[in-house]
């Protein structure tokens, strides 16, 4: 088992380029599913759950193949609809397969996704919405079985809630149905955006993504093209929180600063200088950090549940009380013990974190419980005086490419062992 040594209290100081999203390739990869010609996708990031995805693609018979950050995927030759209960179990998200699946081969049978490290996430959304779309679905034994005996038709489908995977699901399914899929209530994210762009490229029919209603009139075949993954906007949180807690500076070019605009405010509300030019972002944290008002997790375009463990860490050292309420998943906070282990003070009571800023955090050994979370222990451990060991990174590594290269590029001790 791999794990992580951080010598705390260097000052982060340089330039990085932002890596590609996870959240977009993996949705984009199993919409490649869908084409009938090669996608070739770049700026796609070397990452374990995109890794997963391309052997799900291997697995249905699709040739997918890597070199550098460039993916190039053929599913002219897909001839399953079947994914195996151990490719569905390495990556949570291998959900958004079945409305490509379903799309293109009219039956899909894969395992339920169950829960993960942040709580159940169930998909009842996801099904109700393609039962509305003609689909029958039989559960047993931990298997869901789908078939569209009179091929997928659209609907008009009206989330409870703006779920982000529901949304992809839906949008995968319609793109080959029959007529038009109205999506009310949809979600708004970045991701989203990227998802109905690439697929329009394709020859797809998507108007409204980024607004609550998303309109998908079916056609009749999807084709292949070349597209670049968006910038990840989490891992843009992740590498300016490091620079505000270790007091340094960081430029991150192909940032897309846009896409955290509701994060951006609270850095400079804990007293970081926060300058925004193209696609590139400047923070630097010249003075003591100080504490923030209320962080509200919340769908896009509010704050992000996926960043609140890493303002959470950069919170640990800021000047007063901060309060945040994680309104997305029941179980995000199992970062806060490790945090406290290393001298954080936070208590929690449900979905509420207070955070009293404390002068030194300290090195030790912990334990990355999720993606987010570990990455938040980076973050602690960039600040805190001494040595801390992180195990169980392979959690981390599911989002971060090569995390360690990445920060030692901007003058932080950190090693891979
Ligand atoms: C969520 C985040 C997304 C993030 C991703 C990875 C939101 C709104 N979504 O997306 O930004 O990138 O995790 O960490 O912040 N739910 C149901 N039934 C369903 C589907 C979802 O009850 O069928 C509930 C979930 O339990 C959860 C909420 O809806 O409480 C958000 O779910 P959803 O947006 O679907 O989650 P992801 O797609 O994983």
């Amino acid at each position: 088992m791999q794990r992580l040594k951080i010598y705390g209290k260097t000052r982060i100081s340089g330039e990085i380029s932002v890596q590609g999203a996870k959240n977009s390739a993996l949705p984009l990869l199993s919409a490649c599913v869908l084409s009938k010609g090669k996608v070739t996708l770049h700026n796609c990031p070397r990452l374990s759950d995109v890794f997963a995805a391309c052997r799900i693609l291997s697995c249905l018979g699709c040739s997918c193949s890597f070199d550098g950050n460039t993916v190039t995927i053929d599913s002219g030759s897909i001839s399953k609809s079947y994914v195996p209960d151990s490719l569905m179990r390495e990556m949570r998200s291998s959900i958004v397969f079945l409305g490509a699946i379903l799309g293109k081969m009219g039956e899909c049978s894969l395992s339920f996704p169950g829960g993960c490290e942040l709580g159940p996430r169930p998909i009842d959304m996801h099904l109700s919405a393609l039962r509305q779309m003609g689909v029958l679905i039989r559960e047993e034994y931990g298997l869901l079985h789908c078939t569209c005996p009179k091929g997928l038709k659209g609907a008009k489908i009206s989330l409870s809630f703006p779920s982000v995977g529901a949304t992809e699901n839906i949008m995968l399914a319609a793109c080959l149905a029959k007529g038009d899929t109205f999506i009310y209530n949809a979600a708004r994210e970045p991701e989203i955006i990227d998802l109905a762009s690439f697929l329009n490229l394709c020859g797809a029919r998507i108007s409204g993504h980024g607004g609550s209603v998303i309109r998908i009139t079916g056609v009749k075949e999807l084709h292949g093209c070349e597209y670049s993954v968006m910038p990840d906007r989490i891992v843009a949180c992740t590498l300016l929180g490091a620079a505000a807690i270790t007091e340094g500076e960081i430029t991150l070019k192909h940032s897309r600063p846009h896409d955290i605009d509701a994060v951006l405010p609270v850095f400079e509300q804990m007293g970081c200088n926060v300058y925004v030019y193209d696609d590139n972002i400047y923070l630097n944290a010249r003075q003591k950090l100080q504490a923030v008002r209320t962080i509200r997790t919340m769908p896009y375009p509010g704050f992000p549940t996926d960043a609140q463990a890493i303002i959470m860490a950069v919170l640990t050292k800021a000047h007063g009380t901060s309060v945040i309420v994680e309104n997305i998943f029941e179980n995000r906070y199992r970062q806060v013990d490790e945090l406290v282990r290393m001298g954080a003070n936070i208590k929690v009571e449900g979905k509420v974190a207070v955070i009293e800023g404390v002068k030194n955090l300290y090195g030790a050994n912990v334990v990355a419980t999720d993606l987010r979370g570990g990455a938040a222990l980076v973050i602690a451990a960039l600040a805190a005086d001494g040595e801390t060991v992180i195990s169980n990174i392979k959690l981390i590594d599911r989002g971060y490419e090569d995390i360690e290269k990445q920060l030692d590029s901007v003058g932080a001790k950190i090693y891979r062992y």
